[in-house]
């Protein structure tokens, strides 16, 4: 197989549904929801799994996560925060997140500004996670390089053998949420011809501002 052709001629035309302003809620939020939940019900993979992008200096990083909650106008996700996205939110707090749901030809795109989610929140998402997890979450140096496969085994088994016999596995400090508030949601929805629709909400004070963008 020749790539290069392959992809030039890869190509699907989209036209399952549009998207208008008088269609859209007032909050972008209340229309995140709505489309996160359709894409549940459309089955798609990983409904919750978006593309974090952080800057670090003059070079942008990106890397895929999981939304596990909205809370307070806020995405939340988990991770460790001596991870290299946890250095470089530590040194620059603006983000992008970036959600797709092939099956129904949708795009979401967030920017806004990260903060750390409460203790009690990141605590009670943490008892939430199966054991494996929440052992991995204490176990592993995320982003740090390690010798072998074998050291990081290694890495998991101490874990396990320390917390043996100890029901509730205490949250590690370098692990827990970020909520991104957002200043921009852009909706876009895939359409024929490539002539797709892309509303665009803008924080403008208080309220948000909606605009239609060319494709
Ligand atoms: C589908 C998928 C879901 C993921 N979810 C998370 C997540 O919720 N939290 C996390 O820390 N890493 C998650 N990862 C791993 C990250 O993409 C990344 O490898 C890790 O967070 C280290 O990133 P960093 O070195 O830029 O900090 C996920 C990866 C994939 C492919």
């Amino acid at each position: 197989m020749e790539i290069n052709k392959t992809l030039e001629n890869l190509r699907i035309d989209y036209q399952s549904a549009s998207l208008d302003i008088k269609d859209c809620d007032k909050d972008p939020l209340h229309q995140f929801d709505k489309w996160l939940k359709e894409a549940l019900l459309a089955e798609c993979d990983e409904p919750n799994a978006f593309i974090l992008s952080t800057v670090r200096g003059d070079q942008p990083r990106a890397r895929v996560l999981l939304l596990k909650g909205i809370h307070h106008s806020q995405f939340i996700f988990y991770t460790n925060y001596k991870s290299a996205k946890g250095n470089e939110l530590a040194q620059n707090d603006k983000v992008a997140m970036t959600f797709v749901w092939l099956p129904l030809q949708r795009q979401v795109r967030i920017e806004g500004v990260m903060t750390k989610v409460s203790h009690d929140l990141s605590d009670d998402y943490f008892q939430k996670r199966p054991r494996g997890s929440q052992l991995g979450a204490i176990a592993s140096p995320q982003s740090q390089k390690v010798e072998s496969r074998e050291a990081l085994e290694k890495m998991f088994a101490d874990t396990e053998l320390k917390f043996k016999g100890l029901e509730l596995l205490p949250r590690p400090a370098h692990w827990g949420g970020y909520g991104v508030k957002p200043t921009l949601v852009e909706f876009w929805q895939g359409r024929n011809n490539r002539m797709h629709d892309r509303i665009c909400y803008e924080k403008s004070g208080d309220s948000w501002e909606l605009q239609r963008l060319a494709p």
